[in-house]
């Protein structure tokens, strides 16, 4: 398998490096690409960290050596927040790298999984699903939002809350990664029960955690570690779902469109990527006026992203 980091000098990209190089299966290639020349003295530093997995690095203009043979792309290129801004403001800047990089993606390795870090997620998962159609190589089970950093920070916030481990705790979050879009399905959570005042209190927490980061690192960016973990956790998970294990994630992905036409939700990983999009189940009365109120912003954030990946 050979997994390829896009942005991999960054603070997502180098976190996300190092637990790939410590925890891919033996024998796998891991490729860091950034446009930061710092970046093959990263993947240097990462190859002398025992492991069997062979590391290189690229920087410059051109990814194609990083994507070639590629299985899996992993993209966080791109700036991150600031205080005061939300995810959206990052859509001048993010969208153009995003429709560069799908282009290579498109020439270079368009059978490779591809999992979108970069923000606004809402809007860049469609615009590099428009790149990829423009090519003719679009294939939707192959194209991922990734937003296993709300289910992390769900597992975690409600642990803490509840005084369980976080061991013991699964809860799918659902919708899209940003703001009210994010919908944690607290009433499925199992083994733990909560108030009304609760579920208001842990879902805006969970909504807003990415700005109590943005705020604690006062200017200095976004989430990157516990970013780095759950790109980790979600790149493993899309590796193992290539070598024909049964794993289920939940990620933003072009579903049946009954909510919107990209939707995160609990997906089974297969040999081609999805395998299958999973019903969330039933949801609370609270979760359903959430979900109703959510989906004129998320399908705005999608026609962005559409018009803009169809602009020439
Ligand atoms: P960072 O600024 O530390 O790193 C970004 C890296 O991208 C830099 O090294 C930069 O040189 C590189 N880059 C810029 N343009 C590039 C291009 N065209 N090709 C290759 N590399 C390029 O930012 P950080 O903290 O790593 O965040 C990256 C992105 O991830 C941001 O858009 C941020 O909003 C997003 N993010 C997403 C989350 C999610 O849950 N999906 C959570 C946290 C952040």
């Amino acid at each position: 398998m050979k997994v390829a980091v896009i942005g991999a000098a960054g603070g997502i990209g180098q976190a996300l490096g190092l637990l790939l190089k410590l925890n891919l299966p033996a024998g796998s290639a891991l490729s860091l690409y950034d446009i930061a020349p710092v970046t093959p003295g990263v993947a240097k530093d990462l190859s002398h960290i025992p492991t069997d997995v062979e590391v290189t690095g690229f920087a410059g203009e051109d990814c194609t050596p990083a994507l070639e043979g590629a299985d899996v792309v992993l993209i966080s290129a791109g700036v991150a927040r600031k205080p005061g801004m939300d995810r959206a403001d990052l859509f001048n800047i993010n969208a153009g790298i995003i429709k560069s990089l799908a282009q290579k993606v498109a020439d270079v390795c368009p059978k490779a999984l591809l999992g979108i870090i970069t923000n606004p997620v809402n809007t860049t998962v469609p615009i590099a699903a428009e790149v990829l159609k423009k090519a003719g190589v679009y294939d939707p089970k192959r194209l991922f939002g990734v937003t296993t950093l709300d289910v992390i920070r769900a597992e975690t916030f409600i642990a803490e809350a509840k005084g369980k481990s976080t061991q013991d705790i699964k809860v799918d979050v659902i919708g899209g990664h940003s703001g009210v879009t994010i919908l944690p399905l607290l009433s499925q959570v199992e083994g733990v029960s909560f108030t009304d005042e609760e579920i208001a209190s842990l879902t805006t927490r969970i909504q807003n955690a990415g700005t109590e980061v943005v705020e604690a690192k006062a200017g200095g960016g976004s989430a990157t570690l516990s970013m780095g973990q759950a790109a980790a956790r979600f790149g493993l998970s899309l590796i193992k779902g290539l070598q024909g294990e049964d794993v289920i994630e939940c990620a933003y992905v072009q579903g049946s469109g009954d909510n919107a036409p990209f939707f995160a939700q609990p997906v089974k990983l297969g040999k081609d990527g999805v395998e299958a999009i999973l019903d969330y189940g039933s949801i609370s009365a609270f979760e359903q006026k959430a979900l109703d109120d959510m989906l004129p912003t998320l399908q705005g954030d999608i026609e962005k992203g559409v018009e803009f990946g169809q602009a020439e």
